[in-house]
């Protein structure tokens, strides 16, 4: 990387490129239509192919290359601190439910691993949630605790494989990691074979649940299909107000080779301030790829460049042999009650399904969402639908304080950051962007490293909030639900599912 590039493609895009899919043109009749072709959306294709109903999925961009493709791809049912919080708002079945689903999908994707022949790098290790502060040590012998109560094979230790001292941690063993990317061709190659249809650079517009269902494309093509799933990580069509009750995160990731005897053997994440996730993939000869993660924010907020710095800072001083090689970002969505919405888009629906709000799980996540869906879809039962029911109510009232913090923060966004100064324009250096006022509106100005300006509408096209430029990647961002444009105004990331108008300036 240049010292000016302060962001790379990720390791996994560079490492399983892929070949392409046509666009859509025409109109097409299936089964069930799946908008998006990260882990969520492709595994419940794959599944519900297998289940013998036809398939078309459809997707914006490539398959597996959103934040999919910029992942860390743990597949571990270790997430984080969840479960001490799980026993306490779901009681102990609700814990143990969360634990057998998602445990269910890691023992589900090793088997289609091996049913398949894939080469994606799939690795059994144990999964480490640590802390270095001596204050957690309590937090987490009662997430071991909780953990094993819930059916894990969890229990608290000092003794970590890193190379530095811990506090204490939870471990839990048996669990994977893989190459997201790998995994995820071959699976979206198995769909192609079974007869499934997959679409990229096919922009989903419209929904309208009728009999069939009818999705309308930005390229003017019709979907119509019995059964509609949402998987396009930030629900794209919302009609239960999911967006009050999601929050993205962005995080940045750092990769790099060590030598293999540095490998510390294992997948580690930290709650403490900052987040720390640590993983390692198999690389050339005697080294390991490295892949530290953290640093999070609200998208279109904060000083990604300086976080970057931080976070690169951080793996050298704890792997000082480490030769960094890629530097990447993404983002995922946090609930504001820690469980992931997996099934009917809202109260009335009959034939339209969302999943979403992985909340930086999503490997586990998306492949327990592909088997519960399909089951829905097929009319199997499922012991977890419930717990996973977007249309629940009860616990919104145990999220109270999160939801009320979720809608405060996208309030200040819309209110006080139309109340910024605006700097001008001629003082905008080369790969910097800014908001500006002209002519009584908000302008969203992008200065090219050969001095051209690109000018935007600031205002995002999902529900109004201002965007923000992020310097580090050279994007705007919106702070209030995630959506995220290029320096042209293309969507890059939804929920927005239309450009920023081009602007004169
Ligand atoms: C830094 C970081 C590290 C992470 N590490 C891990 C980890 O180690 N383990 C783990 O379990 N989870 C991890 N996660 C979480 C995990 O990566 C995500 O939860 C998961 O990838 C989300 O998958 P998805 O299918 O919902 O979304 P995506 O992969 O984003 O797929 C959604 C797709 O929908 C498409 N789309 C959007 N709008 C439209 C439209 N209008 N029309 C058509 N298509 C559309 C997009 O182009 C995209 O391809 C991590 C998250 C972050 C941020
Ligand atoms: S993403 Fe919702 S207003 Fe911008």
């Amino acid at each position: 990387m240049s010292e000016k590039q302060q962001v790379s493609s990720s390791y996994w895009l560079d490492t399983a490129p892929g070949g392409r899919f046509p666009a859509l043109t025409e109109d097409v009749d299936v089964d069930v239509a799946v908008i998006g072709a990260g882990i969520a959306g492709l595994s419940t294709a794959w599944e519900l192919a297998r289940a013998g109903r036809s398939v078309a999925v459809l997707e914006a961009g490539r398959v597996a290359a959103s934040v999919t493709g910029h992942t860390t791809a743990k597949v571990t049912v270790l997430h984080s601190l969840v479960y001490d919080k799980l026993r306490r708002t779901r009681g102990p079945e609700g814990a143990r439910l969360y634990a057998r689903s998602q445990s269910e999908a890691l023992e589900h994707a090793a088997g289609v691993v091996a049913e398949l022949g894939i080469d994606c790098e799939w690795e059994t290790r144990s999964a480490y949630t640590y802390a270095c502060d001596a204050g957690r040590v309590e937090e987490l012998r009662a997430e071991a605790r909780a953990a094993a109560e819930a059916g894990l094979p969890a229990s608290f230790v000092t003794e970590t494989g890193l190379p530095f001292p811990v506090a204490g941690a939870v471990q839990v063993t048996g669990q994977a990691q893989f190459h997201p990317r790998k995994y995820l061709l071959a699976l979206a190659a198995d769909l192609v074979e079974r007869g499934g249809h997959i679409y990229e650079d096919t922009t989903v517009l419209g929904l309208d649940e009728g009999e069939p269902c009818r999705l309308s494309t930005a390229a003017g093509a019709t979907v119509r299909a019995r059964d509609v799933v949402v998987a396009t990580h930030y629900p794209i069509f919302d009609r239960a107000m999911l967006f009050t009750r999601l929050s993205p995160r962005r995080e940045l990731v750092v990769a790099g080779t060590i030598p293999a005897d540095q490998d510390p053997g294992g997948m580690f994440i930290t709650p403490d301030e900052g987040t720390r996730s640590v993983r390692t993939a198999p690389f050339e000869g005697d080294r390991r790829l490295l892949v530290v993660t953290g640093e999070h924010f609200t998208p279109g907020t904060g000083d990604p460049r300086a976080s970057f710095e931080n976070l690169t800072a951080w793996a050298v001083d704890h792997f000082p042999d480490l030769d960094v090689t890629h530097r990447w970002a993404t983002q995922d969505n946090d609930p504001t009650d820690t469980v992931p919405m997996v099934g009917p888009l809202h109260p009335g629906a009959r034939h339209a399904y969302v999943a979403t709000g992985f909340a930086g799980w999503g490997m586990t996540g998306g492949i327990m969402a592909g088997r519960l869906l399909t089951a829905q879809i097929t009319g199997e039962e499922c012991a977890w639908s419930g717990l996973y029911d977007p249309r629940r109510v009860r616990p919104a009232v145990r999220e109270a304080p999160s939801f009320l913090k979720t809608q405060a923060k996208v309030a200040g966004h819309f209110v006080g950051d139309r109340l910024r100064p605006s700097p001008p324009v001629e003082s905008l250096p080369p790969g910097e962007g800014a908001v500006v006022r002209a002519d009584g509106h908000r302008v969203a100005v992008y200065r090219d490293d050969d001095g051209a300006l690109h000018a935007v509408s600031a205002r995002c096209t999902h529900l109004g909030c201002l965007v923000s430029f992020n310097g580090a990647e050279r994007a705007w961002e919106c702070p209030c639900h995630g959506s995220r444009f290029d320096t042209d105004g293309k969507v890059i990331q939804g929920p927005a599912t239309k450009p920023l108008e081009r602007r004169d300036i």
